[in-house]
């Protein structure tokens, strides 16, 4: 209705020079036609200019007395022929109306405000006030100087107007043609395409609005971790082997074949392909013999090392696999990369995770070089300043050291990562200088992700039950990125 009003007056007239008198003589209210001017101006059926009035509305105090009048005319109301006593008076009005409506009523010569009596000095009085704001909520006009003094008195406040002044568009029509949004199958099937219009897309729209988001916070550990071991001299190359040997990820390693790890309890072997195809074999020939007799100063473990218990495919059990590889290439290396255990998953625990790899190689290498190796970057992880070592077994280093870390919910010292310097049964067959010596670790990403940002269920922070409030885009991110994997790779 209000869309035909402003067309249909289009039609027969140039303008309309200003929406709010087109809304006041039609009785439509303003805002309807403010909404359509707005929509025609979109399809360019009209051209719509803005006008700003100011305009003056009353305040609180200005629409007590547009209802009941001024408080000069209530006071001067409430004073009988013969007088009043003050006392009396202030009775008998509002005490609000009493201060203003004295004043204002001396100020007028309406009354004398003696000692004993209030009486009034003329019979009849006007309530110009009242008339004036009542006009003024009217939308009327009034002179400039009762403006004035009604802004004084506060009893108006000036209020941008907003409106339109509208001539015809350039797609000018006497009624708007409904456009088509969308072709549907009805469109294609009716062939009714041919002729429908369809609206055109609007290429400045505005998107809905992103609720928020963040980095997750292992991925801002994982960059703050990359950042330190580059800025150390490591270099960092892709690790896309989810799926290792057992002979990298065990035998390699000096880890025997009866060892407690390689059970299915806590690792997943694959069922197809179950085996690798291809192994360095005369590596694996020096791996076979200093596992059975040793060598190199080592009595081994003295019992039959089988081909096929090397060659069954797993999903590694941690990334000392790929350092394993890597070294066997010689060089010094990081790595960040997912691992997989086969074990109960609870608070701490999850059967994937993620590892944090690095390893130096070098002549005369000390544990004192892993420990310092160890602290250096981790104050860089902030506020885990908090640091313990922890003699450990592992088949393959000798010493072993576990590192804790403490964290603050927990009240307790948990376990971050395990280091320990290469055994050469591990590094000689490798075909490594006997004195060449490796610093290496192995540490958690979600540990110390859980004691930086005060997290206390690793499950919140990684796997199938990840809280939903650390991810929203960033579930994205953390499946794409995660998925590319990295080792670092550093010639000495
Ligand atoms: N591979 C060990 C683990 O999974 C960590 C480690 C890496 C220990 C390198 C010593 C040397 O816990």
């Amino acid at each position: 209705m209000a869309e035909d009003a402003v067309l249909g007056f289009l039609e027969k007239n140039e303008e309309i020079s200003d929406s709010g008198d087109f809304a006041a003589e039609r009785g439509i209210n303003h805002n309807d036609i403010v909404d359509i001017i707005k929509s025609l101006h979109g399809f360019r059926l009209v051209d719509a200019q803005d006008i700003k009035r100011e305009k003056w509305v009353l305040t609180d105090e200005g629409k007590t007395y547009a209802a009941a009048g001024s408080p000069e005319v209530q006071l001067f109301l409430a004073i009988p022929p013969e007088g009043i006593s003050r006392e009396e008076l202030q009775r008998k009005v509002d005490p609000s109306v009493y201060k203003i409506g004295c004043s204002q009523a001396m100020k007028n010569k309406w009354v004398e405000m003696g000692k004993q009596l209030v009486s009034k000095k003329v019979q009849n009085v006007d309530d110009k006030v009242k008339d004036l704001l009542i006009r003024i909520q009217d939308g009327k006009a009034i002179d400039q100087d009762d403006i004035d003094t009604l802004k004084k008195r506060k009893l108006i406040a000036p209020q941008i107007w907003k409106g339109y002044s509208v001539k015809k568009g350039p797609n000018d029509a006497p009624k708007r043609k409904k456009v088509a949004t969308d072709l549907t199958r009805e469109n294609l099937q009716r062939g009714d395409w041919k002729e429908l219009e369809f609206k055109e897309y609007n290429f400045s729209a505005k998107g809905q609005p992103t609720e928020g988001g963040h980095l997750h916070p292992l991925l801002k550990v994982r960059q703050q971790l990359k950042m330190i071991f580059l800025q150390m001299g490591f270099e960092e190359m892709p690790t896309d082997n989810f799926v290792e040997s057992s002979f990298w990820n065990f035998d390699a390693l000096f880890q025997p074949q009866q060892h407690p790890a390689r059970d299915s309890h806590d690792t997943f072997f694959l069922q197809a392909p179950s085996t690798t195809k291809t192994l360095p074999e005369d590596y694996v020939e020096r791996v076979k013999r200093v596992h059975e007799f040793g060598g190199y100063g080592s009595r081994g473990y003295g019992y039959d090392w089988k081909r096929e218990e090397a060659n069954k495919n797993l999903l590694q059990t941690h990334t000392t696999a790929v350092s394993s590889r890597m070294l066997y290439l010689l060089a010094q290396y990081f790595s960040i990369d997912r691992v997989f255990r086969n074990e109960a998953v609870d608070r701490t625990h999850l059967a994937e995770f993620h590892q944090i790899e690095g390893l130096v190689c070098d002549r005369g290498l000390t544990l004192g070089d892993l420990i310092g190796v160890l602290l250096y970057f981790h104050p860089l992880f902030s506020g885990m300043s908090k640091l313990r070592f922890k003699p450990a077994y592992n088949p393959y280093t000798e010493p072993s050291v576990e590192i804790f870390s403490y964290h603050e919910g927990f009240k307790k010292w948990v376990e971050i990562g395990n280091s320990g310097m290469f055994r050469p049964e591990m590094l000689l067959p490798m075909g490594l200088p006997e004195d060449v010596r490796v610093i290496a670790w192995g540490l958690s990403l979600e540990r110390p992700t859980m004691i930086l940002y005060g997290i206390d269920n690793i499950r919140d922070l990684f796997g199938h039950k990840v809280q939903l409030y650390l991810l929203s885009i960033c579930d994205l991110l953390i499946n794409t990125v995660f998925d590319v994997n990295w080792i670092a790779f550093f010639c000495h």
